[in-house]
């Protein structure tokens, strides 16, 4: 039986394709969704991604996660750089957690480079476009199956 995974995505990302493609790309969050799902069938992952504009929201799938012992990839977009109601949430996970971005917020703007969530998660995967969403599924698949550190070991 494949594990099941929740990707989640914060504000804006339902915007891919037609935000900033210079930055993001021109792919969409279906496109994006669809890579996940199929990356995470070859791990033996059962892919589920979701997108909100909300904190609240996100806040309560984050309580789901911890709830199921569900692992998660994480783009909190925004919310990264200030949400500390997200990070306590996060705080609470039972399972694997994987903080992702598109970009890579370390050289951008200096409000970006500051992660409130990153001290919450095992690892951070940024800058890779949405090859940074693979490198957190197998870091994810990595995790469930034991190996301490990750798919690279160390
Ligand atoms: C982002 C980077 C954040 O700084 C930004 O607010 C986003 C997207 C990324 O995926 O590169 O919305 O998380």
């Amino acid at each position: 039986m494949s594990t099941r995974v929740l990707v989640l995505n914060g504000p804006n990302l339902g915007r891919l394709g037609v935000r900033e493609p210079e930055i993001y790309g021109s792919v969409t969050l279906d496109d994006l969704a669809e890579l996940c799902r199929s990356t995470g069938r070859k791990l033996g992952l059962s892919v589920e991604v979701r997108q909100t504009d909300d904190e609240r929201e996100l806040i309560g799938w984050v309580h789901e996660a911890a709830d199921a012992r569900i692992p998660v990839v994480l783009n909190p977009a925004a919310f990264t750089h200030y949400s500390y109601a997200l990070r306590d949430a996060l705080a609470m996970r039972t399972a694997p957690l994987v903080e992702v971005h598109i970009s890579n917020p370390a050289a951008r703007e200096p409000f970006r480079h500051t992660s409130v969530v990153a001290a919450v998660a095992d690892g951070t995967v940024a800058g890779f476009g949405l090859v940074s969403y693979q490198l957190a599924l197998q870091a994810i698949a990595g995790l469930v199956a034991g190996d301490a550190a990750g798919p690279v070991g160390g």
